[in-house]
């Protein structure tokens, strides 16, 4: 009677379906018992391989190719992040590793608001907006402060997201102002008495702050200071695995908001939601459903007693492809790739590097290569973020990343079984005017981007 459904394992399951009808080049896939091979090393948070930006956050190290293939992490740092502006959110398709560089990844559109917030967008033909921290979290106490959007199929998220899927939620359907819903997985592992709905008043309306204090023995989820939920870890027990299927390896914060009401989702996650999108509501406005974040704040706590692997203060990386607490590690390991076409394995690599300069932060990839570079993202050219809103005036990120529209539309339709020659991160760079050249607007950059420009595809 009752499913909930992790953001993650809703995503997944919406990007095989959508892979599943559209016209894609074979990705190569990872999973259990499948890691990925020596020239893609690097298994995504969506299950397939590639390198670049798929070696970076949400690089799942039990499936990739060895456990240096995925970057090592940037560790914890406390934090009061005022999301007032777009000047530390860079494009995944930019991103290299760098966290001095931005706090926080984005896909999709965020907006700036008022000059005090940051609004996630979701337009028709777009699958909404995603910002992840840069830096991990290992047992901390994590904040957010927002606005939700509502609508049925809406769904608003403030997560918490490791490499190996343990997950702590904060989930507000948008048919449903009056609950946020708090959930947590064990590495992806679906158990559906896992979700407890926390009442709260009306989530549009009031700002509220949600929090999630997350130690070691223990996880209790706040509204506004007050606690209301506890789980411990003790009561996670799972006799089947001899494990405690209790969140426990580094994570990344995440916010989003996205349409789990789209008719190529599952049945459960377009009825969890509360049915399909309508593309034409009141609840949109200038063109777009739209959450408001205003501020998130991160205090970073102490490894755990009894932590053994500690070589550094830089970043975690793990052990073992157990993934488990006691597999994970702290170390001074680099955290940033010299291009798009780097790994862990190899991530001083650069197409550019003999003629050109090898700053990390700006280079990108070059248009020769042909392996994946930017999860979520498929075919060629369709490196990553498209939409940019011109009416928002928050110009910060669209035209600054460069338009990939025509490769977007261009090449995923003639497709490139399994990458040919035309993947052109680079080359699309250029083209900055690329968006008003699509009609509507597309983003890209995770699994919920592709849906989108999937569905943009039909729309056109
Ligand atoms: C991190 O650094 C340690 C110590 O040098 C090394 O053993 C490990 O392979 C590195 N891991 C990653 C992912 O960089
Ligand atoms: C939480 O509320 C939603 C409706 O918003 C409902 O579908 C779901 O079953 C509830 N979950 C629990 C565990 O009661
Ligand atoms: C479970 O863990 C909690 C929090 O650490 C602790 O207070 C409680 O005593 C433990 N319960 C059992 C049965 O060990
Ligand atoms: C225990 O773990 C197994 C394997 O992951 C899973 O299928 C099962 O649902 C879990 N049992 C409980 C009670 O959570
Ligand atoms: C990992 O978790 C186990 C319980 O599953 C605990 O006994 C151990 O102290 C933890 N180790 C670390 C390093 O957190
Ligand atoms: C390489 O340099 C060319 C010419 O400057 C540029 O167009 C391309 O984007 C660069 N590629 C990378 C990977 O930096």
């Amino acid at each position: 009677m009752k499913h909930t459904y992790s953001l993650a394992s809703a995503l997944a399951a919406t990007f095989s379906l959508t892979l599943a009808q559209g016209s894609t080049p074979s990705i190569p896939t990872c999973g259990p018992n499948q890691p990925c091979g020596s020239s893609t090393p690097c298994c995504s948070q969506y299950g397939q391989c590639g390198v670049g930006a798929y070696c970076l956050g949400g690089c799942d190290p039990r499936y990739s190719f060895d456990l240096d293939s995925c970057v090592a992490a940037p560790m914890c740092q406390n934090a009061d992040y005022k999301l007032n502006s777009l000047d530390d959110v860079q494009q995944n398709n930019i991103y290299l590793g760098d966290a001095s560089t931005a706090n926080w990844v984005s896909s999709g559109t965020p907006v700036v608001y008022n000059g005090d917030s940051i609004l996630l967008t979701m337009a028709p033909s777009t699958v909404g907006t995603l910002l992840m921290s840069t830096h991990y979290v290992w047992y901390g106490q994590i904040s957010a402060t927002l606005t939700t959007s509502q609508g049925a199929g809406v769904v608003t998220a403030f997560i918490l997201m490791s490499d190996v899927h343990d997950e702590i939620d904060f989930e507000f359907v948008g048919v449903d102002l009056e609950h946020a819903q708090s959930n947590y997985y064990f590495q992806g592992i679906t158990d559906y008495d896992n979700e407890q709905n926390l009442t709260v008043s009306n989530t549009v309306s009031n700002t509220h702050t949600y929090m999630i204090d997350w130690q070691p023995d223990s996880l209790t989820w706040y509204i506004d200071g007050v606690a209301m939920r506890t789980k411990n870890r003790n009561e996670t027990w799972n006799a089947t695995t001899s494990q405690y299927h209790y969140p426990q390896s580094p994570s990344r914060v995440q916010l989003s908001l996205w349409p789990a009401g789209l008719e190529k989702n599952g049945q459960g996650t377009i009825d969890w939601s509360g049915g399909l999108v309508d593309w034409n509501s009141a609840y949109m406005q200038n063109g777009y459903y739209y959450a408001n974040v205003q501020e998130v704040k991160v205090e970073c706590y102490n490894p755990p007693q009894g932590f053994a692997n500690n070589h550094g203060n830089k970043a975690y990386y793990y052990d073992s492809t157990f993934g488990t607490n006691d597999t994970v590690c702290t170390g001074n390991n680099n955290t940033v790739l010299a291009s798009f076409f780097a790994t862990g394995d190899d991530p001083k690599t650069d197409p550019n590097a003999s003629s050109n300069t090898k700053t990390a932060g700006a280079s990108s990839a070059s248009a020769s290569a042909t392996p994946q570079t930017v999860p979520g993202v498929s075919g060629g050219g369709n490196a990553g973020n498209a939409g940019s809103d011109t009416s928002s005036g928050s110009a910060g990120n669209s035209g600054a990343n460069g338009g990939n529209n025509p490769g977007v539309s261009g090449s995923s339709g003639t497709s490139q079984g399994g990458g040919s020659t035309q993947f052109s991160q680079g080359d699309s760079q250029g083209s900055t005017s690329s968006s008003t050249a699509a009609p509507g607007k597309k983003v890209a950059g995770s699994a919920l981007a592709f849906v989108g420009f999937v569905v943009g595809c039909l729309v056109i």
